[in-house]
């Protein structure tokens, strides 16, 4: 009966077909074998073909299979159902009418699990609804038995290039994902390196302009420093006479003295004498000496040569710190305790500052370093001259000696008026200062900071106006002077 049905149909395949999609209504009058053939020559192709009718399975399986196709049955929905689970169809050929579940359930578990192989839907009843249903949930061709081999192998034929264009695509789309990828982590590396690059570039520029701004310095320095030579050479020849000189007028001066005090008590012992002639030579000798005010002459002669004295030794102090600054280099290493430094300079400054203020030592128990003795201890004078002219009646100086990262550190504070915020980087500069023409050159912080430099070391100030300053020297523990030679 099955058998009588199945070629009794297969009889009428030959006379009518149906079909809807609009993929038959393009490719109408083509010939399947002019269809185009992508990937279909590489391997063969696999179907699935769904019909509760062995007959009818069979002989649609020979002809595809004829055609080179590789063709998997089933003749129920489940069976289909579990066959596409396990593997990879190029499309599928379902009778709708199955049983346990029809060709348009199948087709629409399908589309709902996404899978988007086409699906060409057999009927033998056909009807408008169900043809319609089919397109809706995207059936990719809808025919009717009995199906006309020539027209089922062209549907068939355009399904699997349909799917392998679908899988073309998808892999192309996927490559094109893959790609973008790339060149997006290539955009990313790019720009990294750009900001890496512009980064190294800024930092450059910057230690540029540092290196610059130091080349100034340094420049304007080295022109400071041959000029300071040039004076300190010009002052220091006539300064040495002047020097030696006035010791020579001191001497006169003094032996002049003592000569007329020795005249004078002369004078005195012969004021006993009657004789008229030599009282009025003793008068007229004593009226000289009170037009003159001779005793005042004599007395303030002292004073004037002992400040001339000041004088000559300030301007010898002046030239010495100009020599050191133009010509920092010449002095004698040794080893020496920071401690000990900082109290022979507070014996040389004590005079200034014994009337201004208390002096406070916190001295930590440190190991001799080696160093520049002579030109350390020029440091800390200078900067206890400063605190003890910074405060301006009475206030207190703290001498500190501490380690601190491997440093040994003088610190000197005071409680005197303190530097403007807008100063305290000028005070290294050499030539500035704030004092008065006769207290001050501007020479002893700059000084001071060469011969720390000298020292591969640091000199730092902090301060608050009005409230005092505190300079902080750091120096290297393991500084050697042979290592660095001058
Ligand atoms: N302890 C301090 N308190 C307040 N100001 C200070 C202190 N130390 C330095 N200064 C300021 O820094 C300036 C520069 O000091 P520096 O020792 O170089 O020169 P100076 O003292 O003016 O002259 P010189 O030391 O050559 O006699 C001072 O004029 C002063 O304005
Ligand atoms: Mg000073």
């Amino acid at each position: 009966m099955e058998e009588i049905y199945g070629k009794e149909r297969m009889r009428r395949k030959m006379e009518s077909s149906f079909s809807l999609s609009q993929n038959h209504l393009s490719g109408q009058s083509q010939n399947y074998k002019q269809l185009p053939e992508v990937g279909i020559s590489e391997e063969s192709k696999q179907l699935l073909l769904i019909d509760d009718e062995p007959t009818i399975l069979r002989l649609y399986e020979k002809l595809l299979q004829r055609q080179g196709f590789k063709v998997i049955t089933a003749s129920d929905g489940k069976t289909a159902q579990q066959l596409i689970a396990g593997n990879k169809f190029d499309c599928i050929i379902a009778d709708i009418l199955l049983p346990g579940m029809n060709g348009i359930s199948l087709l629409a578990l399908l589309r709902e699990k996404g899978i988007n192989i086409p699906v060409i839907l057999i009927t033998g009843a056909p009807d408008l609804n169900t043809a319609i249903q089919a397109i809706k949930l995207g059936a990719y061709d809808y025919l009717t038995k009995p199906v006309d081999n020539e027209q089922l192998l062209r549907v068939v034929e355009r399904a699997v290039s349909y799917t392998c264009l679908f899988r073309e695509k998808e892999r192309l789309e996927a490559e094109n994902r893959l790609y973008l990828r790339r060149l997006e982590e290539h955009n990313q590396r790019l720009e990294d390196m750009v900001r890496i690059r512009t980064r190294e570039l800024e930092k450059s520029l910057e230690e540029l302009k540092l290196a610059q701004e130091k080349l100034v310095q340094s420049e304007k320095m080295a022109s400071i420093g041959a000029l300071s030579a040039g004076i300190a050479h010009e002052i220091n020849n006539p300064m040495a006479y002047v020097k030696s000189n006035l010791e020579q007028i001191k001497q006169y001066a003094s032996a002049i003295v003592s000569f007329l005090q020795k005249v004078f008590q002369e004078i005195e012992t012969l004021k006993k004498d009657t004789n008229p002639e030599i009282q009025r030579m003793i008068n007229e000798l004593e009226e000289s000496a009170e037009k003159l005010d001779l005793w005042y002459i004599l007395s303030d002669c002292k004073e004037i040569i002992r400040e001339t004295g000041e004088g000559v030794e300030r301007v010898v102090e002046i030239i010495r710190d100009l020599k050191q600054f133009a010509h920092p280099n010449n002095d004698i290493s040794g080893e020496a305790k920071l401690a000990d430094l900082v109290e022979r300079a507070i014996t040389l400054t004590w005079n200034a500052i014994k009337y201004k203020a208390e002096l406070i030592r916190e001295y930590q128990e440190l190991p001799p370093i080696k160093c520049y003795p002579r030109l350390l201890t020029q440091v800390f004078v200078n900067i206890l001259v400063n605190a003890s002219q910074a405060i301006e009646k009475q206030g207190k100086i703290w001498g500190r000696v501490f380690e601190e990262d491997g440093m040994q550190c003088v610190e000197i504070e005071d409680t005197g008026i303190g530097i403007p915020k807008d100063k305290l980087s000028k005070i290294f500069d050499p030539f500035f200062t704030t004092k008065d023409v006769n207290q001050g050159t501007g020479l002893g912080l700059s000084v001071s900071y060469g011969i720390v430099q000298k020292h591969k070391g640091k000199i730092g100030v902090e301060s608050e106006e009005g409230k005092g300053a505190t300079f902080t020297i750091y120096l290297p523990a393991d500084f050697n002077p042979e290592t660095h030679p001058q």
